[in-house]
């Protein structure tokens, strides 16, 4: 059995009010949710701050970027050990926003998978099609594109620790979410193509669905054989959204 995830991207979003607010209204219903686990992440300078406040409770905490080195000069980055050193479980890598606005590559994000896993820190790796390669019918080569990177950097029993987010590039942030049909059917092709592999792994691996997904949509989609959890953007910075969506998973 799959536990379902549901992770809160925050992206760039917060002040030391908000967040504490937010953090607050989340911990006051956190007991309505019963099967998933709960991880939010925030930007960095606020991560220390939201894992003190969290301690003590089931909801963890995750990055939402890392740097692909382990320690020295690289102005402005950040290790993945010092994530882990402050208390974080998740990182996101490969996020599109990364990869479509920073210019990260396939490989630059299957470093960062490699090296969130070498820090013992479970990467979260987006994959997803742009609306034009979705157009173009080539949604499955992308995603595969993506995935391979990853595998053939960090090896397919990595992703045995690791947690997959397919993220449609044209529902992310657009209020445009994928139908539970369309999210399904490329999470059942990553969980075949994962299974080309190795069976348990591809059995194991928990795959959450991301872009545009809400408190009205979540339960159908997460009702979906294999739809794990979310990785949840604008919603997640209204608690009881995103609380909502961690119900929807209840059994
Ligand atoms: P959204 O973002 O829920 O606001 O579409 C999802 C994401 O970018 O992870």
């Amino acid at each position: 059995m799959r536990q379902p995830l549901v992770a809160g991207n925050w992206k760039m979003n917060g002040t030391t009010e908000s967040i504490t607010a937010l953090v607050d209204g989340i911990k006051a219903g956190i007991d309505a949710v019963k099967t998933a686990e709960m991880v939010v992440c925030p930007p960095y300078v606020y991560l220390p701050m939201v894992a003190a406040l969290l301690q003590g409770t089931a909801v963890r905490c995750g990055a939402q970027d890392v740097s692909d080195r382990e320690s020295g000069a690289f102005t402005g980055e950040v290790a993945a050990g010092m994530l882990a050193d402050i208390g974080c479980k998740y990182v996101i890598v490969g996020h599109s926003e990364r990869r479509n606005l920073y210019g990260e590559s396939d490989a630059f994000t299957a470093r960062k998978f490699a090296a969130a896993r070498k820090a013992g820190l479970v990467p979260i790796v987006c994959v997803g099609e742009l609306l034009e390669e979705r157009e173009e019918g080539i949604t499955e080569q992308v995603v595969a594109r993506q995935l391979d990177a990853v595998i053939s950097l960090d090896g397919i029993a990595a992703l045995e620790s690791a947690v997959i987010a397919y993220e449609p590039v044209w529902a992310i942030g657009t209020g445009k979410t994928a139908t539970p049909q369309q999210a399904q059917d490329v999470h059942a092709f990553i969980r075949g193509k994962l299974a080309g592999f190795d069976s348990k792994v591809a059995e194991r691996v928990r795959i959450l669905y991301g872009g545009s997904m809400n408190a009205a949509n979540a339960a159908e989609l997460l009702s979906m054989p294999d739809i794990d959890g979310g990785l949840v953007g604008g919603a997640s910075l209204k608690p009881a959204d995103f609380l909502a969506i961690g119900q929807a998973s209840n059994d």
